[in-house]
């Protein structure tokens, strides 16, 4: 290809003036017929040079070729990936080189993408006690935990019932679920409340909707009145939730209160278009504690400096800062080890860096990469670009008609081609819960190696890398509490170990002579560069934050009002909701009726009510529901229900102003 053979100047040796993946095959070549004791042997060392560029034998030792197409199955050190030998000629003069593309570079195919069918939902699951806290969704929760009667309700194309379990979220009682699409609570075990006053106080049944007038797509709201002082008060249900209907929080945490939370948040004290700002844009970014804020101040202010290099006392502290950091993370996953955790930009560059790394060693030509309908473009991009290198297929598990991953179609996807399962634990799109934990076992009992996507998770529930088993985990810090630019790739330790570095500089070398490097053992060999260390310091202060309230106490508080959120959203005429899954966490997508999501959105935004509307970054699930776009509150432990009402309270305005009746 000559767009990436340059060609040398004139008197310059072939190979010398760029170094490039035939320079490590050349110098393999070069090595002495007997290397020096603890040396892999050459032969390997090439294939292992080839490997790493994607290259062919060097095209200057045809003789070789024979011996070095493939890889070993297994690396040439038990324990480690050792570094690369080379011989490398210093250029007089390197020729600069050509542009790397075209500008407008063709866009990715992969012909064989096995397209996704439309398969119905399958039947309710039997009815199961549900153990603990009952609704709170769990990691990898399994699908047993929905509740009788609670899918049969359910069908294509009714108005769905936001929410699937409409739990009773008093724990001393049994959970009981409503037994229709919109039924609130017209029965006595309908929704309830953790206190005893709500606990016997069923939700007001949902407004039903009225006939859809034949409204035209015009702007939205040119004026929307101002909002009312006080929320509105739904059938004697405070919209303010008391500090003792959470569990017990043991010694270490704090007193739950969400209006306490939201102080905690500077950003989240200002006014947007003279209206107070509610942030319900938490699935793209989440807001900043004081907390965090003041940690990255004082790093700044007393720590600062570069990382694992000088003998100097900020180095010192620095250094200590970031690797407390590091621990900090281990500690929230609940991983073995510091040296499981990587720090990266985040749960995107994750991604990329398990496919460039796992993907590129153990991906071939006819093999396969497994995702769900529900995933992020983050995770599946990479995949999609891995197999278009190797000639590989991306599989796809279906979802049903709530929006839930297909357990048995997902098995079915399965066999002895598949590579790697990569799987949302959580939707940024409608929010379901996905069962990673039954899905990652699944996967290892095919032998298949698993990533779980942890971004839209990690904020909303315990993650516990023990319990999940996952192979890679990724997730990223500004999703958290934490700072943005930085985020996490979680390996057990026997992957990691035998995974080629991703990028090439410092820090993640033990040793550089110009004839060969050495790399250092995980977390550093994947840590190339000066990373962001103020931001992982950053993310260790969110961390601490988080664990300050508890993360099942957050898990439950959250469900409590996106099962609140859910019944009032519900009321709203002409309101769709898209994602009815029974776990559900923190998102609820929805359309109105003949209204574009951009004016929903923006119609918001006058009101100080911050959502995303559009695609979210996840167009093959929107269009599993045959939409493009979708308006998208979600939800944070700093939200309340005044936040809810006032979105409710607003949507009510645009459909009447459009003539919808209340
Ligand atoms: N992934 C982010 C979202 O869902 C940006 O909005």
């Amino acid at each position: 290809m000559p767009i990436l053979t340059p060609t040398p100047e004139p008197g310059v040796p072939e190979g010398a003036a760029d170094f490039g993946p035939d320079d490590f095959g050349a110098a393999a070549n070069a090595a002495p017929a007997s290397p020096p004791p603890g040396w892999p042997d050459p032969q390997v060392l090439q294939q292992i040079a080839n490997a790493f560029f994607q290259a062919g034998p060097a095209s200057a030792a045809p003789e070789a070729a024979p011996h070095l197409v493939t890889l070993p199955s297994a690396p040439p050190s038990p324990a480690d990936v050792p570094g690369l030998p080379a011989t490398t000629l210093v250029a007089q003069h390197a020729p600069s080189r050509p542009p790397f593309a075209a500008p407008d570079l063709p866009p990715v195919t992969i012909p064989s993408v096995v397209p996704t069918p439309n398969i119905p939902a399958p039947p309710a699951p039997a009815a199961v006690a549900v153990p603990g806290l009952p609704g709170v969704p769990q990691p990898g929760g399994s699908p047993a935990l929905s509740l009788p009667g609670l899918a049969s309700g359910f069908s294509a194309g009714q108005v769905p019932a936001g929410l699937g379990s409409v739990i009773a979220l008093d724990s001393r009682r049994p959970p009981v679920a409503s037994t229709a699409p919109g039924d609130f609570g017209g029965e006595a075990d309908g929704l309830y409340f953790l206190d005893e006053a709500r606990a016997h106080s069923p939700v007001p049944a949902a407004a039903s909707l009225p006939t859809e007038p034949n409204v035209p797509a015009a702007p939205l709201l040119p004026g929307l009145p101002a909002a009312p002082a006080q929320a509105p008060d739904f059938g004697g249900i405070s919209s303010a939730l008391s500090p003792e209907l959470v569990p017990d929080l043991g010694p270490q945490t704090r007193p739950f209160d969400p209006h306490a939370i939201k102080r905690d948040f500077p950003i989240l004290q200002q006014s947007v278009h003279g209206k107070p700002l509610i942030w319900l844009d938490n699935a793209a970014t989440t807001q900043k504690p004081q907390a965090v804020i003041d940690r990255l101040t004082h790093f700044y202010e007393h720590e600062n400096s570069n990382i694992h290099r000088a003998a100097h006392a900020l180095a010192a502290r620095a250094t200590d800062a970031y690797e407390a950091a590091r621990e900090k993370v281990r500690r929230f996953l609940n991983a073995g080890s510091v040296k499981d955790i990587i720090f990266v930009r985040g749960a995107t560059e994750g991604i990329n860096l398990v496919a460039q790394t796992y993907g590129r060693r153990h991906v071939k030509e006819g093999d396969e990469i497994v995702v769900t309908h529900l995933e992020h473009h983050a995770n599946i991009v990479p995949w999609q670009q891995l197999a278009a290198e190797k000639g590989a297929r991306l599989r796809v598990a279906p979802v049903d008609d709530t929006g839930q991953v297909i357990l048995e179609e997902y098995e079915k996807l399965l066999n002895p081609r598949t590579r790697i399962v990569a799987l949302a634990q959580v939707s940024n799109a409608l929010g379901t819960v996905v069962p990673v934990k039954e899905m990652v076992a699944i996967a290892h009992r095919h032998g298949v190696c698993a990533l779980v996507d942890g971004a839209q998770s990690v904020s909303h529930m315990a993650v516990d890398m023990q319990a999940l088993d996952t192979d890679f985990f990724v997730f990223s810090g500004h999703k958290v509490f934490g700072p943005t630019g930085i985020g996490v790739v979680y390996g057990k330790k026997d992957v990691l170990a035998h995974l080629p570095p991703w990028q090439g500089g410092g820090n993640m070398i033990a040793d550089v002579t110009f004839e060969k490097t050495i790399y250092n053992g995980p977390p550093e060999r994947f840590e190339a560069g000066t990373g962001n260390i103020a931001d992982a310091v950053g993310l260790g202060a969110a961390i601490d934050y988080v664990d300050s309230i508890g993360m099942e106490v957050i898990a439950r508080y959250e469900h409590e009002l996106l099962v609140y959120a859910t019944q009032r959203l519900l009321t709203v005429p002409g309101l769709k909701l898209v994602g009815t899954a029974a776990e559900k966490a923190s998102v609820l997508s929805f359309v109105l009726d003949g209204c574009r999501t951009q004016d929903v959105g923006a119609a918001l935004d006058r009101e100080g009510i911050a959502v995303r509307a559009g695609h979210h970054c996840a167009q093959p699930i929107l269009r599993r529901f045959g939409l493009e776009s979708t308006v998208r509150p979600s939800l944070a432990f700093y939200n309340t229900t005044d936040d809810v009402d006032a979105l409710e309270t607003a949507l009510k305005r645009i459909q009447s102003s459009r003539g919808y009746r209340l």
